[in-house]
């Protein structure tokens, strides 16, 4: 269908699901087991309902905001992806293109299908970038990625992914019998071994990643970067805390968009138990959030939680499909729902509004 016809994130998903290849939908879209965690992601957000304020002026409003002193146009990240070439030849070109149109940031992954020279020349040389670290077994590899980043100003932060010691099991990826074919999807960052336990694109890519990492490999970390270190897997209010005594510039609460531990808890009930047992996280680090976040209402909610933004994953690799007009459509829906909903709940400045519970009603969580 025309970029047009599309009108919200679901969209983006359901076109993709109708019109794309088998193999890349499956990849994209799929979740470990059950799909529990996936589908409680989502429900969570829909529990949370709103308390708006009325009769305020609405006109004047803005969406803008920082994220790790980064300017941006709304608190919504690009959450990091693999092997974007899956949704389309253009693939993490298409995401870094669009997020700066969008005027987001892009968290490039690891296990991307470009080498990050070649992504960092499609984005405009001032808009910043984040990167998603894998560390990989082979450390030597990751020392290298890491030094070779650090000569590269627009990449103002790393975010270390710790959800994801070993690929989980995602079945509609391994259903999928089509041939593979990696090799035409990877850039530099991903190792093509082919898995002997089923045949999902996952588990042949994300063999890599090092499965012994432990909060005692930050400071081996800190040595080959100078850049604010985020860590990426949060799902409990110890390990927030954790990551706050270690010095982190700040988490994302996410449990890998339900592809990690099947009946991990939804990422909104773990964002709500970090404010409820360790509030002083949200004043000392930045806290982010992805899993299930399809509104710009969501985005408003994560924020009253306390949340300085929300990363967003599968609609914008399916966007990818449409290239670099795709990924900026749906950044321009999300800045559409997002003002509309601000206006609707009597907001017109997200900073003023952080963290601040008034505007929510829980009770369905409870
Ligand atoms: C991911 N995710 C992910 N995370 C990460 O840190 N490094 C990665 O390489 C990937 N790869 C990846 C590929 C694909 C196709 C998806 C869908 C997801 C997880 C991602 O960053 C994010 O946590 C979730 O996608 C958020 O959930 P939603 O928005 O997809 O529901």
């Amino acid at each position: 269908p025309p970029l047009a016809a599309l009108i919200n994130a679901d969209d983006f998903e359901r076109s993709f699901e109708k019109y794309g290849p088998r193999k890349p939908w499956a990849y994209i879209t799929g979740a470990s087991n059950d799909l529990l965690t996936y589908d409680a992601n989502k429900t969570c957000w829909h529990k949370l309902w709103f308390r708006p304020r009325i009769m305020r002026d609405v006109k004047a409003i803005t969406t803008r905001t920082k994220m790790l002193g980064q300017e941006v146009t709304m608190p919504l990240l690009i959450a990091p992806m693999g092997i974007a070439k899956t949704a389309g030849d253009e693939g993490e070109l298409a995401l870094g293109a669009g997020a700066a149109r969008g005027g987001i940031i892009h968290v490039q992954s690891t296990a991307a299908s470009f080498s990050v020279e070649d992504i960092l020349a499609a984005v405009p040389k001032t808009h910043p970038y984040f990167f998603q670290l894998y560390v990989d077994r082979n450390r030597k590899k990751t020392e290298e990625l890491l030094q070779r980043l650090e000569t590269m100003d627009q990449i103002k932060a790393i975010f270390v992914t710790v959800d994801l010691p070993v690929v989980s099991k995602r079945e509609a990826d391994e259903r999928v019998l089509e041939e593979q074919k990696v090799s035409l999807y990877s850039g530099d960052g991903v190792t093509n071994k082919p898995d002997k336990k089923g045949g999902g694109l996952a588990r042949t890519t994300g063999g890599f990643i090092e499965w012994q990492l432990t909060w005692n490999d930050l400071p081996w970390i800190k040595r080959f970067t100078s850049k604010p270190i985020v860590i990426k897997g949060i799902q409990t209010a110890a390990d927030a805390k954790l990551a706050l005594e270690l010095g982190c510039a700040g988490i994302v609460v996410s449990n890998h968009g339900g592809r990690a531990l099947d009946n991990a808890p939804a990422t909104l009930l773990s964002l709500l138990e970090i404010r409820r047992d360790c509030p002083e996280v949200f004043t000392r680090m930045e806290v982010y959030v992805d899993g299930g976040v399809r509104r710009g209402s969501d985005i408003l909610k994560a924020v009253m939680i306390g949340a300085q933004g929300v990363g967003v994953g599968r609609p914008f690799q399916c966007a990818v499909a449409y290239n670099t007009n795709g990924v900026e459509h749906l950044c321009d829906i999300f800045q559409d729902e997002l003002e509309t909903a601000m206006r609707l709940c009597g907001v017109t400045d997200l900073n003023k509004v952080r963290g601040d519970m008034q505007y929510l009603n829980t009770s369905e969580l409870d």
